[in-house]
């Protein structure tokens, strides 16, 4: 399997690839890869002649310092798993200057009200991070298409918008929401969890699930309510924020409307690990 580390490098190997009009696939990731991220490497073979995985701990896009540095990194563990799917897969790993240059900064996007809402809001800068590292990665990769999991939904909308804004040919596929057996969305994050907090954080996806249920018949207000009571009553999370939103410009729901598409969105703390998961309420 080929692994680089410089964009130059990774443009020569690419370009045989070009030549031949292949499709060229690209999952980024920021590492410690999960059965998430390899489903979305999977469904990136199935329709790409290259798939091309990034793994990068971006800095611009963590708002805290710690948070940072606690993440978890192996990249010789994620290679062995990227190896048992696929010899043909190219890791792509740059170190932070090899990608941004000398300065490492986030570049300001105006991404039309998506990135001010719930994790927008809560980790400021966040996106503007995101939108960064991710332009930067097409500049040197030029996929064709970019796979982008559903478990970060607001982020999917927020790349589309950035292709848009900045004219980036490449096809943005969204890919469904991996979770381990009782429900909880897998995440890096979960490894953080001691036995009774994973245990006890299927909740988060035992709620979305209730609200869509009551999504058919109660008003966002009452939603918003009932949800709000089930993790006062719940000692095991501390519910960061609830919201519905539209799927597309994630404008918080005040009154439902025909033919749109709607979902909910969770952020909660278990001890100091923060877990964010989401659910479309009508389809
Ligand atoms: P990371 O958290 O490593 O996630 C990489 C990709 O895997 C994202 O598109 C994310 O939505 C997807 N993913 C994670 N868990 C998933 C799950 N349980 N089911 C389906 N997909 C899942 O997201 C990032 O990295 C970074 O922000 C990045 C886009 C790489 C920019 O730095």
């Amino acid at each position: 399997m080929q692994v680089f580390k410089e964009k130059e490098l990774l443009k020569q190997s690419l370009s045989n690839n070009k030549l031949a009009g292949n499709t060229i696939g690209l999952v980024p990731t920021m590492g410690a890869l999960h059965e998430g991220h390899l489903y979305l490497v999977k469904e990136a073979l199935k329709s790409c002649d290259q798939v091309v995985v990034s793994i990068f701990v971006n800095p611009t896009q963590f708002d805290n310092p710690e948070d940072l540095e606690k993440y978890p990194r192996n990249l010789e563990k994620d290679i062995n798993l990227l190896q048992n799917i696929s010899e043909e897969i190219i890791v792509f790993t740059p170190n932070a200057n090899e990608l941004y240059g000398d300065l490492i900064i986030s570049e300001h996007f105006d991404f039309d009200g998506l990135d001010i809402v719930m994790e927008g809001k809560h980790r400021t800068g966040h996106f503007d991070g995101v939108g960064t590292v991710v332009k930067l990665l097409f500049e040197a990769v030029e996929p064709n298409k970019a796979f982008f999991g559903e478990k970060d939904y607001q982020q999917l909308q927020i790349i589309r918008k950035l292709t848009e804004i900045e004219n980036i040919p490449v096809e943005i596929v969204g890919c469904p929401i991996l979770r381990e057996e009782s429900g909880l969305a897998r995440s890096s994050r979960n490894e953080r969890l001691n036995d009774l907090q994973r245990e006890k954080a299927a909740f988060i996806f035992e709620t979305l699930k209730e609200t869509k249920t009551l999504f058919g018949t109660k008003s966002a207000n009452y939603i918003n309510d009932w949800v709000e009571q089930q993790f006062r009553n719940y000692p095991f999370l501390e519910l960061e924020y609830f919201e519905i939103s539209d799927a597309k410009t994630l404008k918080k729901l005040t009154e439902k409307r025909e033919g749109e598409h709607y979902r909910a969105f969770i952020a909660a703390y278990a001890g100091d690990i923060r877990l964010i998961d989401n659910l479309a309420l009508n389809n």
